[in-house]
């Protein structure tokens, strides 16, 4: 017998934010301290009542149920219907821990169920998770060319990586740019290429050009729309989201999680409940956000930088002056004292950008303001 041929091993690609560690004590070195504009986390408060339920619904002592309690997943489609106007039946939601671990394992469950395709699509400019699943279910990522409109172009995918696709991702509101994809279009390819399409809808609730919209307008055939309560209602810490649409796929979804104990804590699913019915905390952070990109946005002109106000999200997507996203990036930090994050982490499509998150409270961006030497 021969021994096995030894494995190279998988070692663990670098966090992309933890590339900015270098330039934190330039901007800390600022009296009053760093202003953290890199990473999306919300800083503003959940409602009390929420928080409420965290400490009193006595949901503690016994397992969760995987899938979700049918008032969780009541409360969700009921925001749902409310919000987005699609109208949905228990069994086509279910819980998930926040969604990043659903975007980074995705692939892999999808894969299980068809190791024939080893391919995930998705946007060229994105959210890094989407390729990270990929990468750590083994398979292939491939990046679909984001149009000038902002939109997925997947009139460019090949046809042979079409037919290997496990899943096309796409995301609207989008991290980083703010755009809004053309949700109909890609149910649509989705269906005429038999791919699953995953509509990561979690900046919903800030769209700010038109209503909300989610993918499961157009039907939910082959179709998973994915939400969050973190930035909706500032719950990032608690990790509470759902996905849902297609019945088969939610079904299959839901058992394999179970089976591997993907469970959302019971008094966080209670708290949630109650996050979900309530929609005056959100009208709240909305207006927080609108001022802040917009105040931030008046900063970055008065320096230089011209950046539009996006569709949607509550990013700022701002072109660097002469391209130089890492140079901008040092500015803020050395004359700002503000560390934003260089558009290369979103894909290299997107080197020639910077992603300024609007997630500090307004004295802290009037702060950099002064700084920055912008009345
Ligand atoms: C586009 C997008 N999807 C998903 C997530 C994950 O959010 P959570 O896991 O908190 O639901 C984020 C967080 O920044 C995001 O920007």
């Amino acid at each position: 017998m021969t021994d096995p041929t030894p494995s190279a091993g998988f070692t663990p690609p670098p966090y992309p934010y933890d590339r900015l560690d270098a330039l934190k004590p330039l901007a800390d070195a600022h009296e009053g301290g760093i202003v953290d504009l890199s990473v999306g986390t919300p800083c503003d408060p959940p409602p009390d009542a929420v928080v409420q339920v965290l400490a009193s619904s006595a949901a503690e002592r016994g397992y969760p149920a995987s899938v979700g309690s049918p008032a969780y997943r009541e409360a969700a489609a009921g925001w749902m219907a409310r919000r987005l106007g699609v109208e949905l039946a228990p069994q086509q939601l279910a819980a998930c821990i926040g969604t990043k671990e659903l975007v980074a394992g995705m692939p892999h469950w999808l894969r299980l169920r068809d190791p024939s395709r080893d391919t995930v699509l998705y946007p060229a400019i994105s959210y890094p998770s989407y390729a990270m699943g990929a990468e750590l279910a083994g398979a292939r990522a491939v990046a679909v060319p984001v149009g000038p409109d902002g939109r997925s172009d997947l009139g460019a995918v090949e046809p042979s990586d079409a037919a290997r696709a496990l899943c096309l991702w796409v995301n609207s509101p989008a991290n980083p740019t703010g755009e809004l994809d053309d949700l109909a279009a890609a149910a649509e390819w989705g269906r005429a290429h038999a791919v699953p399409v995953l509509s990561d809808e979690c900046y919903v609730e800030f769209t700010w050009d038109g209503p909300g919209r989610t993918i499961l307008e157009h039907g939910t055939e082959g179709v998973l729309a994915v939400h969050s309560l973190s930035k909706r209602s500032n719950l990032a810490g608690v990790r509470a989201g759902f996905y849902a649409g297609d019945a088969d796929l939610v079904h299959y979804l839901s058992e394999l999680r179970k089976h591997a104990g993907f469970m959302v804590p019971g008094p966080v699913q209670a708290a949630a409940v109650a996050a979900w019915a309530d929609q005056a905390h959100v009208d709240d952070q909305r207006e927080r956000y609108r001022a802040r990109l917009a105040r931030a946005a008046e900063v970055l002109r008065a320096i230089g930088v011209e950046v539009a106000l996006p569709a949607g999200g509550f990013y700022l997507w701002a072109p660097a002056p002469e391209g130089d996203a890492w140079a901008l990036v040092r500015r803020l930090a050395t004359e700002g004292g503000a560390l934003v994050s260089p558009g290369e982490f979103y894909g290299p499509d997107g080197a020639a950008f910077v992603r300024v998150a609007v997630v500090q409270p307004d004295d802290r961006l009037e702060l950099v303001a002064h700084r920055l030497g912008v009345a």
